[in-house]
Parts: C-alpha cells; structure tokens; sequence
C-alpha cells in the first residue's frame, strides 16, 4: 500500500496521514495476545487494541453472540420503543458498577459518553431547581473525547487549539496532576500532589459554587501518557464536591472494565462519584459502544412533571443497538467467568518489577506503572517533542510489539489475560526498542 493512489481517500484519524502513508502499518488478523499484519508477522498486542480488547482478541462467544444477533434482529429503534438486550444489559452492569450507579444511558463511544455526561450534569442541576449552575470543570492534560463538549473540559492543548472560539463557554480547568521533580520513578500512586485537589477551591471561590455544575476527571488518564492521581486526591476531589453541591464525573473509558484492577477504579480507589463514563471495554471494543451510568437520585430528579413527557431530550439513534448489547453481554460473561477484573491486582506486582527494569536506559525520565497500565517516559529528542516517543514506538511494532505513543510517553496496556512470558516479551522489545532510538 505504500504510496499507492487509493489509499489517499482514508483520511485517518489522530494520524500523520502522509508520513504513514509513506510507509503504513496495516493489521489484518487478531486472536488472543496477538496481531497479525499485512506481512503475516506475529505482533505482540501491549495496548489491548487501544485501551478496549480487554478480554484479548478473537474471542469466540463475542463473536457468536454478535452473528446470532444481527441474523436475528438487526436494529430496533429505542426511541418511544424497545427491545430486551439493553434492558438486561443496564441490569447487568448495574451489578458491578460502583455503589449507587445504577441508571444506565448508552452511547456509541467514549467521546458520546463524556458528552452525555455533561449533558446530564447540566439538565440534573436545572431540574433540582439549580439553574445557575451551568460552570463546567475539567482539568489540563485530560482526554475527554473529540465531542465539542470533551474537548471543552479537555486539556490537551493538540485537541483544542485548531478550533479556538467554537469550544464550550463556561469552563475552567484544574491543575494536571503530572509532577516529574517530586513523584518520577513512583510505584502505584505518586506521594505528592493531594494538595493539587485543593484548586477546585480556588476555583468555587473565583466562580461562585452556585455556578458550577460539574467537575469532570479521569480517575486515571491514559491518553496524556498514564498519568496517575495523586494519593488522597480523588477522595478530596470528592469532599470538595460534595461540600459544595457540584457534582463529580469520573471518565472510565480507559480505566473501566479491570484496567486497574476491580471493575472500575472509583471501586479500586474508593471514591464514589456521581456520574461515571465508559466505553472502549464494555464491549471488548468488538463493536462501538459507551456508557454513562447515573446514580438514582440523578436518575429520579429527572422523572417529574406528566408521564408522557419526554424527561430528557438526548439519545443516538443506536442507544442500545441489539449488536452492540449482544457484544457487551458476551463479553460481560467472559470477564465475569474468568475473573479477569481480579488480573490486574494480581498481576500488578510483577507487572511493576518488569517495567522498572527499564529504569536506567537510555533517556527514560519515568516510569508510572498501576494496575495493568504502564508509562514510560522520554526526555524529548532536541529537535522535536514526541519524536522519540514515536521513535520508540515505530521501533516496536518493527521488532513485534504493538505499544502506543502519546507525545514522548509510551502507554503499555495489555489485555488482562497477559501471562507472565507475554510481559517478559513486551519488557523485552521495548528495551531493544528504547536502546536503538536512543
Ligand atoms: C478517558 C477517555 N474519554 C473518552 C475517550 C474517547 O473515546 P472514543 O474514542 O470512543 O470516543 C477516550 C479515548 O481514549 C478516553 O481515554
């Protein structure tokens, strides 16, 4: 395909559409830990897809349910109308969910999922006679989607720059809670930065608390390059919010679903927050779906007024398509009946001693490791930021290894059923991979 005319009317997303072109990386097959590309070469899955395979590739009963399913029934709308699986999927989901989070509303992706959120936040504090409220809080360096609204509580600047005045009014954003001088070379949750939380009160005091409906975070961000909160934070993020009546939105897409350990890490961190987003995972990123789980009382402020009115004037026209249930529930099956949520606690340990071992090569600045994630950071190359980081990461899939660069960090997120000799190989290449782009 290098070079070939055809392959100009792609035109790829979160891609240097030209430089791949020139020279593209094309995947053609999946089972379990592995890809297999164009070349018919084996190559080591390190990022679960992208953050979503969590249940590994191929997975038979995944693709059973999804061909009974579309040979059965299609579609069927769930505007006005219905049909059984998201019914039994809500009820499912709601039996690992955090405490209390148990109103489901599907989307069709992460970005969907944050948008939703937001969306929500701002009718809820409408609804429960708190109208003023319409101040949303995100925080730099969060990923949040492409939605304008995800972009808009986002802090990553490559998102949001190139649409300057189009993005939401009304935003603020907390500090980031990156800090190589005090917490580099960290295992598990950095020591310093509890106090970064205490920004959101600085923020009250700026807006007014009767202004602010929301505070959105990511309990742990993947997409900046793994970027991990600081002990204590998200429980003051949470007494803060709570004090003050704003409500508390963790985005899950990357973390849900036994990332780091339990189903999701508001249960691994315990903190409970209002609104929880996910995606990605749900559906072992067979087919696209997200969603947004609300707690009850969330849910009921909205069921007032006559009972044939609409309460809340959102949806996708493939809410709960019949696929999509049919995929997650499989796949809610499989991570149940092989207790993969359990695999990132217990692989977490030697998970960590091997990716420290690369602490020591050659223009590695950190290593942040929880759960079944892990981010290696560069010193960036003197001619450009995320050269290296792509240099590393071009070197991998070179050498078998599927690894994925955010700017000069390398995210590592294998599916949860890498065993031992899998993270020994993935350890491995990287090394290679570190030490020939140095
Ligand atoms: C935390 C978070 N939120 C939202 C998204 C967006 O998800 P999607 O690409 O499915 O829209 C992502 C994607 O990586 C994410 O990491």
């Amino acid at each position: 395909m290098a070079n070939d005319p055809r392959a100009e009317h792609f035109w790829m997303p979160f891609t240097a559409n030209r430089q791949f072109k020139a020279s593209p990386r094309l995947l053609e097959g999946a089972e379990g830990m592995y890809y297999t590309d164009t070349a018919g070469r084996q190559v080591l899955d390190g990022t679960a897809g992208l953050w979503c395979c969590n249940a590994g590739h191929g997975r038979r009963e995944i693709t059973e349910a999804v061909s009974r399913q579309i040979a059965r029934m299609d579609f069927a709308p769930t505007f006005q109308m219905g049909h059984p699986l998201p019914f039994e999927l809500a009820e499912r989901l709601a039996r690992i969910s955090p405490e209390g989070l148990n109103r489901v509303f599907f989307t069709n992706s992460g970005s969907e999922s944050a948008d939703t959120a937001l969306k929500v936040a701002l009718a809820y504090q409408r609804a429960i006679g708190q109208g003023s409220r319409t101040r949303l809080i995100g925080r730099e360096l969060a990923y949040h989607g492409v939605g304008f609204g995800g972009i808009s509580v986002g802090g990553m600047g490559n998102n949001r720059k190139a649409f300057g005045s189009s993005l939401l009014p009304g935003i603020d954003h907390l500090p980031h809670t990156l800090d190589l001088k005090r917490n580099a070379f960290t295992r598990g949750l950095p020591e310093h930065g509890v106090e970064l939380a205490d920004e959101l009160e600085r923020l009250v005091t700026l807006h007014g608390a009767e202004n602010i409906a929301a505070v959105i975070v990511e309990p742990m961000s993947g997409s900046a390059g793994v970027i991990l909160p600081p002990q204590g934070y998200l429980q003051r993020l949470r007494e803060i919010t709570k004090k003050h009546g704003i409500l508390l939105i963790f985005d899950e897409v990357i973390t849900g679903f036994g990332r780091v350990g339990e189903a999701f890490a508001a249960q691994r961190w315990g903190v409970t927050p209002d609104i929880l987003t996910c995606a990605k995972g749900l559906t072992n990123g067979a087919v696209p779906m997200g969603a947004v789980f609300v707690s009850e009382q969330i849910h009921e402020a909205f069921m007032h007024g006559p009972e044939s009115t609409i309460e809340f004037f959102h949806g996708y026209t493939y809410s709960g398509h019949p696929v999509a249930c049919a995929a997650a529930l499989a796949t809610q099956e499989i991570y149940q009946r092989e207790n993969l949520f359990q695999k990132a606690i217990e692989l977490e340990d030697y998970w960590q001693d091997a990716l420290f071992s690369l602490q020591g090569l050659p223009n590695v600045t950190d290593i942040r490791t929880v759960g079944l994630v892990a981010g290696i950071q560069f010193a960036p190359h003197a001619e450009s930021v995320g050269r290296r980081g792509y240099e590393v990461f071009r070197q991998c899939f070179e050498d078998g290894l599927l690894a994925r660069a955010s700017g000069d960090t390398i995210a590592l997120s294998p599916a949860l059923i890498v065993e031992r000799a899998h993270i020994d190989a993935m350890v491995e290449r990287l090394a290679d991979a570190i030490r020939k782009a140095a």
